[in-house]
């Protein structure tokens, strides 16, 4: 079974269907691991941990699949999954190995879905599921997102949601696209010499930004770089930002502060999609586009943007910038604050008693460069790269640099930047946390200084659907700059997967100066809120790994 798969993966024929025989279930002794603990999107380990050990794969997935059957009443029929990977490392091995289990459990799983080469970008898997032709209820990604690949890397499952059966993984999501965007437009824009630069970091993201935007909508070649999916992602950590996009910026004329370099190509739009193509990058000459600024923006050019019709709701996840707060209640529309982790997103859009299916189009964005809408209900890289393309394709003589100095203008601007250290003591961690939640409630000085601490608060959430409350997600730290609202956000990472990673989100409100650079003008707030948190006591780190 394992070899046949194999072959059917890395040769790609036509459709291709293998009967599992529903005979009695394979079994095999093994205890639990104690460390299988989902985080915001999946199981994250180092590879060597799936390598060593192929029970420790077995055993999640016979998890997911117990499950599965668990909630499914005796009556109902075996599942079809769909089993797709983001081709990093260790990928087309985990396929053969997941697909022995689900063989072994043909009572709970009658078919498995492969993509063409193992490979499908996460917003596609979540088209795919969708659509009811395909009458598969969930779906196995083999991917640590943004996180990098190789022996030495990361290594992780998402699950969203034996035969096997070779798929198309373009079809349900080009339709998806489609019905949103005004694709002869785009075809227009191409035709006139308009060049979008398509930075695939090596990923899934990749193949399906070359068969959009190029072969649908004619970008020519030298739009596209990184596009073939590599196990090691070219050796790159394929997370969409100044740092690690470096590549990009510097060819749209940025540095990694997101600074214009007065140098650069002549590119309309640059994009970047990361590891399994779900989250985005979006800059323009000389200007990088904070993804919380591309979400107010998109927000107010929605019209522009989608046949769609009107836009009904929008929400955003608590450490992002409010700049998409003030568009919502100038065009009076819903808008949520939800903890990070795209679920909260899920749970709103399918909500009946929020309207269901009349609440799309509903639009989702978080600082973490994801974006996207009820069209699939995931982020998703590329169809973030079209609404911006949209936005241009529309008003043509505009750049992407006036498109946010005329957002600025109207709304004022939200300075925003984010410091990560990563892999940091969990003890020390933790406890740093712990500390910020001992100021809760604190009366605090109100005197003196440029910065001026009002107000610490721990963010809890309470899902206007389900009623379910989500405490701790987060230490808000509320200040005045020189009398402007600024805040300094204090979280632990639920996508690491080693040790802690501490964020600090930082922002700042001006509603009239909207020149700076937003590392620069945040400086200051940054060193105070480092001070405030103990951070380097409780961490010992005296500099973020990565700045954004
Ligand atoms: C994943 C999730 C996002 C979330 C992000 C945060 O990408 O899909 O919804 O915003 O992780 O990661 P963090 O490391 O900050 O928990
Ligand atoms: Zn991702």
């Amino acid at each position: 079974f394992t070899f046949l798969l194999l072959l059917i993966t890395l040769l790609a024929p036509p459709a291709f269907s293998l009967s599992v025989p529903s005979t009695s279930r394979y079994s095999r002794p093994t205890t639990a691991y104690l460390d299988q603990r989902p985080g915001t999107s999946g199981l994250r380990k180092k590879t060597k941990v799936w390598t060593e050990d192929a029970m420790f794969m077995n055993n999640l997935i016979q998890s997911y699949l117990n499950v599965l059957s668990s909630r499914s009443s005796p009556s109902s029929k075996p599942l079809s999954i769909l089993l797709a990977s983001d081709g990093r490392y260790h990928s087309v091995p985990s396929i053969a190995q997941i697909s022995k289990v689900c063989g072994a459990n043909s009572d709970i799983v009658s078919t498995l879905h492969v993509p063409r080469n193992g490979v499908q970008s996460t917003p596609s898997c979540s088209s795919y599921i969708r659509s009811p032709k395909n009458d598969c209820s969930a779906a196995i990604i083999l991917t640590a997102s943004h996180n990098p690949g190789g022996p030495e890397a990361d290594f992780g499952v998402k699950f969203n949601g034996c035969n096997v059966v070779i798929v198309d993984p373009y079809e349900e999501y080009v339709e998806a696209l489609e019905k949103f965007f005004d694709f002869k437009l785009l075809k227009d824009y191409a035709s006139k010499g308009n060049r979008i630069l398509f930075d695939g970091m090596h990923g899934a993201g990749g193949p399906f930004g070359k068969k959009i935007l190029g072969d649908i909508l004619g970008f020519k070649e030298d739009c596209f770089m990184r596009c073939d999916p590599r196990e090691d992602f070219g050796g790159c950590h394929p997370d969409p930002n100044l740092t690690y996009g470096k590549e990009l910026v510097e060819r749209m004329g940025l540095d990694g502060k997101g600074r214009k370099t007065g140098k650069g190509e002549n590119f309309q739009l640059g994009a970047a999609n990361d590891g399994d193509g779900d989250r985005n990058l979006i800059c323009g000459k000389g200007v990088f586009v904070t993804p919380s600024d591309s979400l107010a923006v998109i927000a107010d050019r929605w019209e522009d943007i989608s046949s769609n019709g009107a836009l009904k709701g929008v929400a955003r996840s608590m450490p992002s910038s409010a700049a998409v707060d003030i568009v919502a209640k100038k065009k009076g529309v819903r808008n949520f604050v939800t903890p990070t982790g795209w679920k909260f997103f899920g749970n709103l859009m399918d909500s009946e008693e929020l309207g269901g299916e009349s609440f799309n189009p509903f639009l989702c964005g978080e600082e973490s460069f994801g974006t996207g809408s009820s069209h699939i209900r995931e982020k998703d890289g590329l169809w973030a790269v079209l609404a911006w393309a949209s936005i241009l394709a529309k008003s043509p003589s505009l750049t992407v640099e006036d498109v946010v100095n005329q957002h600025w203008e109207k709304y004022g601007r939200h300075y925003y930047a984010r410091y990560d250290y990563e892999e940091c003591g969990s003890d020390g961690a933790n406890d740093m946390m712990e500390h910020l939640r001992g100021m809760v409630g604190e009366t605090l000085s109100e005197g003196g200084g440029d910065y001026v601490l009002k107000k610490v608060e721990s963010f809890s959430y309470t899902d206007p659907v389900t009623e379910e409350v989500t405490a701790n997600q987060g230490m808000i730290l509320s200040f005045l700059v020189k009398g402007s609202p600024a805040r300094a956000v204090f979280r632990l990472s639920g996508t690491g997967s080693a040790g802690a990673t501490v964020r600090m989100y930082l922002e700042k409100y001006d509603g009239e100066y909207f020149g700076g650079n937003s590392q620069e003008e945040l400086k200051g707030l940054g060193e105070k809120a480092i001070e405030i948190a103990n951070l380097e006591g409780f961490t010992g780190r005296k500099e973020p790994t990565v700045i954004t």
